[in-house]
């Protein structure tokens, strides 16, 4: 469906209840080894976001690492989730020695919360980004945009 470029969606979410099914109807184009860049302030609802993807693909496992304040696995669904939060991440050697890349190898879907500290755009060809804007209490404005490079 979606070929080079880059091709973006706007939805508005006015609930969690809204979020959860455009979390739901991504969730169901995912083929389970895309890269998903996730941005948007603190609070904006990116956590929120991986969470419902990984409960609408069933996955019900929590893996919670010693290191879980960089990383959360969810599995027991359709397809493994790795969730990255580089909020703690200072700069790019950070980034290797956690082993990300390795991580990147691995069969599932992956979630990253700030990816701008590393500028890990610039180093993708193809992935997916999802800036959530906070609009108000309860609402939202969800963007997603898919990048393929050639
Ligand atoms: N429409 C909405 N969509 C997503 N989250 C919402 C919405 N309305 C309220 N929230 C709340 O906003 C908070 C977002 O927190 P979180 O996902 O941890 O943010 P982030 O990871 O972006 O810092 C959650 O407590 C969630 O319940
Ligand atoms: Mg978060």
């Amino acid at each position: 469906m979606f070929t080079e470029g880059l091709i973006k969606l706007k939805h508005i979410s006015n609930s969690i209840n809204d979020t959860e099914k455009i979390a739901e109807q991504f969730a169901n184009n995912l083929k389970g080894s895309e890269i998903i860049l996730l941005e948007g302030d603190l609070g904006a609802g990116k956590t929120f976001f991986v969470k419902s993807v990984a409960k609408s693909i069933g996955c019900s496992d929590v893996i919670t690492s010693p290191t879980f304040t960089l990383m959360q696995t969810y599995s027991g669904g359709e397809f493994t989730i790795f969730h990255f939060d580089l909020y703690r991440i200072k700069n790019f050697i950070e980034l290797e020695n956690f082993g990300f890349f390795e991580y990147l190898e691995e069969d599932g879907i992956k979630f990253v919360e700030w990816a701008e500290r590393v500028n890990l755009e610039s180093m993708l060809d193809n992935y997916i980004k999802i800036n959530i804007e906070k609009t108000g209490e309860f609402s939202r404005v969800i963007e997603i945009f898919y990048k393929k490079g050639e």
